[in-house]
């Protein structure tokens, strides 16, 4: 499916990232590994991690070559792409996956943590896919896979910086689908669910909080990696605009807004006649205050 692809993987230097690397690079693509080596909260660098993996990478006889530039900055961005051209000569893939933590409730949410984490993620995916963006162009073909989540298309606490640049992946995504259909490009989400370090320094001091944890072991970062193999392919031709979720062995389409219900008035609305009778009407379609595990609500299978 992606045989002698040329793939950048950002953040691949752990994680989630590190199993797209391996996986593309067992189904004998040339793997640009990305990872600027820094902490959850995106705080120190180190050009360890991503040299490790590309190690391991040509230790089991794959390509791979190391990138340690941060993808939330736009002339280091577009030097991650142009590894992949100086070391391979194209391009094909591009997997926007490096991420960064500031959880926070909103009312302690500090102008830094909220622009940090817009960088990394929204500004990141949008800088590394825009490098790329000729190339695709240019060569009539290409796949970009960006990872969102449940955070940002359900919700969840202490997380209106993550949460907002992770919906705004998906706007990005969706519309880099529609711009570059003519070219032969393809862009789609994945909403993963995974043990990783990311969600490993969840407190487990009581029994319950130590039951959670124990089943959320079993989502396992290398369960990600087939399907975004599979989306950067070409048997992938006709997947685009999607959002995709993977958790342990089960893989889930996630909708996209569409209207629910309506109401009409002729001569239209006041903000009485709203109160009366438009939002009653409305009401029972009303979402609740849902969080991810409102949603799913049964145990990683
Ligand atoms: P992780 O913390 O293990 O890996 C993230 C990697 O990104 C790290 O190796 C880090 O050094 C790298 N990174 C951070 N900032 C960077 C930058 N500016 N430039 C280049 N690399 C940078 O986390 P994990 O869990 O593997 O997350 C991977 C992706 O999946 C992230 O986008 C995350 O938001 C997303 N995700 C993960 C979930 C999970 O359950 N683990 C849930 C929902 C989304």
């Amino acid at each position: 499916m992606v045989k002698d692809k040329v793939v950048v993987v950002t953040g691949a230097g752990g994680g989630i990232g590190r199993d797209f690397a391996l996986a593309f690079a067992e189904h004998g693509a040339r793997v640009v590994v990305n990872d600027l080596g820094t902490s959850v909260a995106g705080e120190g660098a180190s050009a360890g991690p991503a040299q490790k993996v590309a190690d391991e990478i040509k230790a089991m006889g794959g390509e791979a070559v190391a990138c340690a530039d941060s993808v939330a900055d736009w002339d280091a961005a577009n030097r991650i792409v142009k590894t992949a051209i100086d070391a391979f000569g194209r391009i094909d893939v591009v997997v926007n996956n490096a991420g960064i933590l500031r959880d926070r409730f909103f009312f302690n949410l500090s102008v830094e943590d909220w622009r940090t984490v817009i960088d990394v993620h929204l500004n990141g995916s949008f800088y590394v896919s825009r490098a790329a963006a000729p190339y695709f162009k240019s060569q009539g073909s290409g796949s970009y896979v960006h990872m969102t989540s449940t955070s940002g298309l359900i919700g969840n606490l202490g997380q209106a910086n993550y949460s907002a640049a992770k919906l705004g992946i998906v706007g990005l995504s969706k519309s880099i689908a529609l711009d570059m259909a003519r070219y032969g490009v393809r862009s789609n989400c994945i909403a993963p669910f995974a043990w990783s370090r990311m969600i490993g320094s969840i407190p487990t001091e009581t029994p319950e909080q130590k039951a959670r944890v124990e089943k959320m072991k079993v989502m396992q970062t290398a369960k990600i990696a087939p399907l975004a193999v599979f989306l950067a392919g070409d048997a992938a031709a006709g997947v685009s605009g999607q959002i995709f979720a993977v958790r342990a062995n089960e893989l889930f389409l996630m909708s996209q807004s569409r209207p629910l219900r309506s109401v009409h008035r002729a001569g239209g609305w006041t903000p009485q006649s709203i109160a009366e009778h438009g939002m009653p009407a409305l009401k029972a379609a009303f979402f609740p205050l849902d969080r991810t595990q409102d949603v799913f609500t049964w145990d990683p299978l």
